[in-house]
């Protein structure tokens, strides 16, 4: 099986995981085996726009650039927000990370260092999963072709690692 096929057969797996419940979606978004969201659902992409202007364009800006010296911690020890464009390192993440990241923060253990401090919200209670998912195509969608192809590669290497670490349980 190719991996484009494998990207679709994946794709709609997750489409229906979608329909059936948010739990579920979520469920799917912490074991991020097969956890894909589509950059070229209009409506959904169209949707997540609007999100991010309202929701996270303050930081993140308008033009996904994120704030200025983003790479240099505040004198709080904390960071500026980094940029959601082909500059930043989103893409350097797969999509049930930067789902993650977007639900519930940066979490200790999980997705950041123990004690570690933050400015970036957690949108769970704010923004539903459908919601927090449509933003995210959005973000995807504004990134260059060359760009999208590094970063299902990237998903698809943590497809992959989750298989192995499934495999490897006893
Ligand atoms: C109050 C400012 C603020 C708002 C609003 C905000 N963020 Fe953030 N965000 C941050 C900061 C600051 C970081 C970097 C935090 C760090 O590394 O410590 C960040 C990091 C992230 C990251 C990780 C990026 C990476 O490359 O590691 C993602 C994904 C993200 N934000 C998504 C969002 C989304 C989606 C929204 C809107 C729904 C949003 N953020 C709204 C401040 C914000």
């Amino acid at each position: 099986m190719s991996f484009k096929t494998l990207g679709l057969g994946i794709a709609i797996m997750v489409a229906l995981t979608v329909l059936i419940t948010g739990k579920e979606l979520y469920d799917t978004a912490s074991s991020p085996k097969g956890f894909y969201i589509s950059p070229d659902d209009r409506e959904l992409v169209a949707l997540g726009r609007v999100l991010y202007v309202s929701h996270c364009a303050a930081c993140h800006g308008a033009k996904l650039e994120g704030q200025p010296n983003w790479r240099e911690r505040r004198p709080n020890g904390r960071l500026p927000a980094p940029p959601h464009d082909a500059s930043g390192h989103t893409w350097h993440h797969p999509d049930a990370v930067l789902f993650d990241i977007t639900r519930n923060g940066f979490v200790p253990g999980r997705t950041a260092p123990e004690g570690y401090e933050t400015d970036m919200p957690a949108y769970a209670g704010i923004l539903s999963d459908e919601e927090i998912v449509a933003v995210i195509a959005y973000i995807k969608s504004t990134w260059p072709p060359d760009v999208r192809t590094l970063h299902d590669e990237v998903n698809h290497n943590a497809w992959q690692r989750q298989i192995k670490a499934h495999a490897a349980t006893p």
